[in-house]
Formats: structure tokens, sequence, C-alpha cells
């Protein structure tokens, strides 16, 4: 595993940015777009902040950046559990993005609903034979080894067979309070690159559990057919 550990949050902040940016500005360069899925969640948010600065902001190709969600609660875009909310709060509010290159799941409809739509996106809009093949999927890891919203024990990691699925919500401790949706496994799988960003001392256990490979861990079963891997951890 291509893990890269940072002594500070901060560290990994301006390691993460750097990366990103990068990563944008060779696939606008190699492909003309660069399709990135965003993660959710607490630590990706001081990331999407410093992409608004310089030297990043307005010198990145935000017209030819196509943004997805990795998963998504299933709440209005306006709650503040809403991954769409905090993406526009510390990024999308602030770069020249187009909002038709900004694809949310729709939180506020019926869940299976708002899976099949956001499925049938992300196949339009990838315009790739099979999975969409994402340049950049950001992704984190819980405490319990799960990534996106593909949780331990759920009927979600094993469907190869849709692009998103929603997952009811279970009573399975505070980090799956909500109904969410996810994109699976064969999306993630077919990115050309995986940046995982980690910190927090609750998540060394997962880690370790990824590291030495254990399944029930879902974020061990991230492992791009034709792409790279690579973690920014915190330590601590
Ligand atoms: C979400 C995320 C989820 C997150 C991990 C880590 O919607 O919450 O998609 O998978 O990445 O739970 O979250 P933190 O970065 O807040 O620790």
């Amino acid at each position: 595993m291509n893990i890269t550990y940072l002594d500070t949050a901060d560290e990994l902040v301006e390691r993460a940015a750097a990366l990103i940016a990068d990563g944008i500005q060779a696939s606008v360069s190699e492909r003309g777009r660069c399709l990135v899925a965003l993660s959710g969640g607490n630590t990706p948010k001081p990331v999407y902040e410093r992409l608004t600065r310089a030297p990043y902001g307005p010198e990145l190709p935000w017209d030819k950046t196509v943004v997805f969600f990795g998963d998504e609660r299933m709440v209005p875009c306006d709650n503040p559990e809403s991954n769409f909310r905090m993406a526009c709060d510390a990024l999308l509010d602030h770069v020249s993005i187009p909002p038709w290159n900004v694809h949310r799941v729709a939180g506020e409809m019926q869940a299976d609903v708002a899976a099949e739509w956001y499925a049938r996106q992300l196949a339009e809009v990838a315009g790739d034979d099979g999975p969409p093949r994402f340049d950049l999927m950001l992704l984190g890891l819980g405490p319990d080894g799960h990534t996106a919203s593909l949780f331990p024990g759920t009927d979600a990691l094993e469907n190869v067979k849709n692009l998103a699925v929603h997952l009811a919500e279970s009573s399975e401790g505070a980090e799956h309070a909500q109904d969410r949706v996810t994109v699976t496994y064969p999306v993630i799988n077919a990115s050309r690159r995986v940046l995982f960003l980690v910190a927090g001392a609750d998540k060394a256990e997962a880690l370790q559990r990824v590291r030495d490979g254990d399944l029930s861990a879902p974020a061990a079963r991230v492992n791009p057919v034709d792409g790279s891997l690579e973690w920014l951890v915190v330590k601590g």
C-alpha cells in the first residue's frame, strides 16, 4: 500500500490539496476534463477549503472539472449533514465551476429513486463503456473500516450490478444513522486514481485491518483495476 504518514492535519491538507490540484490539471491536459468524486465527512473539508486559495482557486480548470460524490446522506441539500452542502460551503460555491458540472445525489428524494437517478447520471456523464472511470476518487475511512457508505455487513458490499445503491438507515451505531446512497466497488475500482484522506486516532485499528488485508473492513476491498491507490494518513 502506498501510504504517506503526515505529522499534522495541516500537513495532510497541504499535501492533499497539492495532489488533487495536480490531478485535476493532469487529467484536463491529458483527457480534456477531470472527473472527480468528492468524499464526505470531516477530514476533506479543510482540503476543499484549501483548494479555493492560492496557488489553486482560479488557477485550476474548474470549467473542465466534473464533480460527483462518493456517497451522500439522504437529507435535503441544505441540511448540515449533507456532503453536497459541505462541499459547496467549502469549495464549490467559491470557484468558477459551472453548476451543470456538479452532480449531487438528490437527498430530498425517496432513496431508491435517488440512487437510480444518480446511477443514470454516472453512466451518462462518464460516457465510459461499463463503470465510469473517475480520474480522481477521494475516499475516507471510518473507525469500522467503512469507506464512502460501504458499511460492514451490508448488501452494498456485494453489489456489482448497480453503479450506486441505497442503504437503509441502520441501528448499527452513529456512523450510519441516516439512509445513504453510495457508489459501489465497480465504480471505485474503475478509478484511475484513488486517494484516501485519513485523520483521527480512532481510525488506527481500521487502517491496520486494511493493511493486513482484512476484507471485513470494506476499505480493504478498494483496489483499482487499472489505477493508483494512495493513502494520506495523519499519524496518531
Ligand atoms: C461520509 C463519508 C464517510 C467518511 C468516513 C470518514 O459521508 O461520512 O463518505 O465515508 O469518509 O466516515 O469520515 P471523517 O473524515 O469525518 O472521519
